[in-house]
């Protein structure tokens, strides 16, 4: 094992000793080697898979076929980050046996070392149900992509006294429940707060501002590369997107001149 492994008591020792983690999405293994490489703390393979790899409209046709696939491809491409593997819709909400059957597959056929569950309070049997099997829990609670129906939209969650309780609550009850963490994604930056510092556990934020003890976002947003939208949290790294298309029309030029390929470029 790589000896600087960064595995699921350095999330907790992180938190304790105030040192930021960080946590980016990987769907393929040459991502995940640049990411490794880099020195990230933890790779998700998300289930925004479905949508910034696979076209769809949302997260919730994605298949946990389609989930162990890539987990598979990106658990080839690390040897230091942490990988955890998102379960997808319906592979978990329905009965504890279906939560622990799909969480097992993602470990023993896809390298995972852990899951994560979106929901607070009632996931949490299904949780322990997990845990028992001996497989490490991230939780997700605030804006969770599968009940986009449920929750009208893709909004800001916990914006009212009653909502940001509920949500502090989930989190107390997600922690006693024995999650590693906690992915905090769109909620106000000082709701955020206060479940950090209410939790012996890290949080790690997705538009949740600067307090939480992590950060998360999609890779293809980081580096400018899925072009559909950019949520007002992402702040873009590099413009891929805009790199590829010129690449492709140097290509598509330098071929129908004429150019390429080129003597270097032959046998
Ligand atoms: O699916 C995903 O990529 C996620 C993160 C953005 C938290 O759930």
């Amino acid at each position: 094992m790589n000896k600087n492994k960064f595995t699921v008591l350095d999330f907790k020792r992180k938190k304790e000793s105030s040192e930021k983690i960080t946590m980016l999405t990987a769907y393929d293994c040459t991502m995940a080697r640049i990411l490794d490489a880099g020195d990230i703390d933890a790779i998700l393979v998300g289930d925004s898979l479905g949508m910034v790899v696979l076209g769809y409209e949302s997260t919730i046709p994605v298949t946990m076929e389609e989930m162990l696939h890539h987990t598979k491809a990106v658990k080839r491409g690390v040897t230091r980050a942490f990988v955890i593997a998102d379960m997808p819709f319906m592979s978990y909400q329905a009965a504890d046996v279906d939560g622990v059957r799909n969480a097992a597959k993602f470990v023993k056929e896809g390298g995972a070392e852990a899951v994560k569950l979106e929901g607070g309070a009632e996931i949490v049997p299904r949780i322990k149900a997990i845990l028992a099997a001996g497989i490490p829990v991230l939780g997700h609670i605030g804006l969770t992509p599968q009940s986009v129906n449920k929750l009208g939209g893709y909004k800001v969650q916990g914006r009212s006294e009653d909502s940001g309780e509920k949500l502090l609550k989930s989190a107390l009850l997600l922690e006693e429940a024995g999650v590693f963490a906690i992915v905090l994604e769109c909620v106000p930056k000082s709701l955020a707060r206060t479940i950090t510092k209410a939790l012996t556990i890290p949080t790690i934020g997705i538009g949740a501002g600067a307090d939480c003890g992590g950060q998360i976002l999609v890779t293809h947003d980081v580096v400018g590369y899925y072009d559909k939208f950019k949520p007002k949290f992402v702040k873009q790294y590099a413009k891929i997107n805009t790199a590829i298309t010129e690449a492709v029309s140097s290509f598509k030029h330098e071929v129908e001149t004429g150019v390429f390929p080129d003597d270097e470029h032959s046998f």
